[in-house]
């Protein structure tokens, strides 16, 4: 009990210091909203080396099968570097989306007649969404911390026909290949901006862009990790400020010329 109360103090004390510090940042420019009414919740997204007890299915085909697309509102994972290791995460985990790229280590634990031995790693790429008319197999409702990895996923930790195994997990660093990238969809009036590919703790918390004639401009979290504003950035190049959710922030200037178009993917050049 002492031990967790200590924690989560020190995370409560981590946050608001984070939030002191970013939050001028964050008004600076007036033009919208705060783009980070963070909700984090201690013990479950945050980034730190604890382990926590959570349950783990499959979902999809060996080949990935149905876990592309998805409700972070990534694309192909192939070509966004994800691949096959990659989880839906059930509502207490998700978070809103704010969890998605965030990435674990999983072990499957305390089963010995399903568990394989060794750990995973993979990013959060989607939803388990709650069910509440199911009466049976509702890991995914809350409060439960469920994870339904991607078939290929599964099988390195558990055999097949165990189904759901009790698992341990802990947020780990992402090691991703190349720099952020954005990509643009929406209209003139609603950019929307998903970033992807984040290496670091993975998970974004607050985005800002700036055209090249304007200043920093916060960005609101739309579905998944489609992050949006109303004003018109046509014409101007563009540059991204991200913070991650352990409260790195990086800017990327430059990043797309001013001829830029919607449905356009942009290589941010550097990462976390
Ligand atoms: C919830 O579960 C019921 C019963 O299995 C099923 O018919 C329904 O399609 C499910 N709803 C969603 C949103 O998955």
């Amino acid at each position: 009990m002492k031990l967790n109360f200590e924690k989560m103090m020190y995370v409560k004390v981590l946050m608001m210091v984070i939030a002191i510090w970013f939050v001028p940042m964050t008004y600076s420019n007036g033009a919208e909203a705060p783009a980070g009414d963070v909700a984090e919740a201690p013990g479950t997204d945050t980034f730190n080396n604890d382990w926590y007890d959570a349950r783990a299915t499959f979902y999809g085909d060996i080949h990935g099968g149905d876990t592309q697309m998805g409700a972070c509102g990534y694309g192909d994972l192939f070509k966004q570097g994800y691949g096959l290791a990659t989880a839906a995460l059930s509502p207490a985990l998700f978070n809103d989306g704010y969890t998605c790229g965030a990435c674990y280590e999983i072990m499957c634990t305390r089963d010995p007649q399903w568990c394989l031995p060794g750990s995973i790693k993979i990013t959060a790429t989607n939803l388990c969404p709650a069910n509440y008319t199911k009466t049976t197999d509702i890991w995914c409702n809350p409060p439960q911390k469920h994870f339904d990895l991607s078939m290929p996923m599964f099988l390195k930790i558990a055999k097949y026909k165990a189904g759901v195994v009790p698992v341990r997990y802990r947020r780990v660093p992402c090691t991703k290949n190349g720099g952020v990238k954005f990509e643009t969809s929406g209209n003139p009036y609603f950019l929307m901006i998903l970033p992807y590919n984040v290496g670091g703790a993975g998970d974004i918390n607050a985005m800002q862009i700036k055209g090249s004639t304007t200043g920093w401009i916060n960005m609101r979290k739309n579905w998944g990790q489609h992050w949006t504003t109303n004003i018109v950035l046509t014409g101007q190049g563009l540059s991204f400020m991200v913070r991650t959710s352990d409260g790195v922030v990086k800017q990327f200037m430059n990043v797309a010329p001013n001829n830029w178009g919607f449905q356009q993917t942009f290589d941010g050049r550097i990462n976390f």
